[in-house]
């Protein structure tokens, strides 16, 4: 089976992001037949049209639109922010859909990890983010599901994932998202 590459979207730019600490542990579990690396949003300028009509795309979109498109798929690890994802991420989905029939999603395979200290794992984070991805014709994945609550116990002052609970987690939900890359490719 060949390796796949899977980009992870990380929708907080905090340094002491629980949500990166939950991509990188995400690095590290990969099983063999995933390649995962996070991809950078946060340098990202705000999308406004005009700059790829003017011709004035700014080198951080070309450069994000090119990582997309080279991806076999992506998982996003976001938090939830007033019960919906952050804008860096709204951002970053805008960037990679345009210019107009060029979408850098197209037909890739999705997921989504919704993470928070709170109790609800970010639920409307999660199923908001879905919205935009169906309409951009990615597959995503429905089962299993991933939301993250208390997330802050579950990581040390490094900044590590060392909860074996969640670490199970994850590493179940990306055995599956191997499954469904394959099914996706194959499709
Ligand atoms: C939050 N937070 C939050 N948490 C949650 O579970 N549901 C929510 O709707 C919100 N809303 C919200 C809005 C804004 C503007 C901020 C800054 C924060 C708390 C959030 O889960 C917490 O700050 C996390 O630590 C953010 O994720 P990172 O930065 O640790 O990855």
């Amino acid at each position: 089976m060949s390796t796949k590459q899977i980009g992870i979207i990380v929708g907080s730019l905090r340094r002491n992001s629980f949500s990166r600490a939950v991509a990188k542990a995400l690095t590290s579990l990969a099983p063999e037949n995933l390649s995962l690396r996070i991809i950078e949003i946060g340098d990202l300028p705000m999308f406004n049209q005009d700059f790829d009509e003017d011709g004035n795309t700014p080198e951080s979109w070309t450069r994000f639109r090119n990582e997309i498109k080279a991806l076999d798929g992506f998982i996003f690890v976001t938090p939830e922010y007033n019960r919906s994802f952050p804008a860096v991420i709204k951002n970053a989905i805008d960037i990679g859909s345009r210019p107009y029939g060029s979408n850098a999603w197209d037909g890739k395979a999705g997921g989504i990890i919704s993470v928070t200290p709170g109790s609800l794992g970010a639920f409307g984070a999660n199923h908001q983010l879905r919205q935009p991805m169906v309409f951009l014709n990615v597959l995503m994945m429905q089962q299993p599901e991933a939301y993250i609550s208390n997330i802050a116990e579950a990581v040390n002052e490094k900044g590590e994932v060392t909860s074996e609970r969640t670490l199970d987690h994850l590493k179940n939900y990306l055995e599956a998202f191997s499954q469904w890359v394959n099914n996706v490719s194959a499709s």
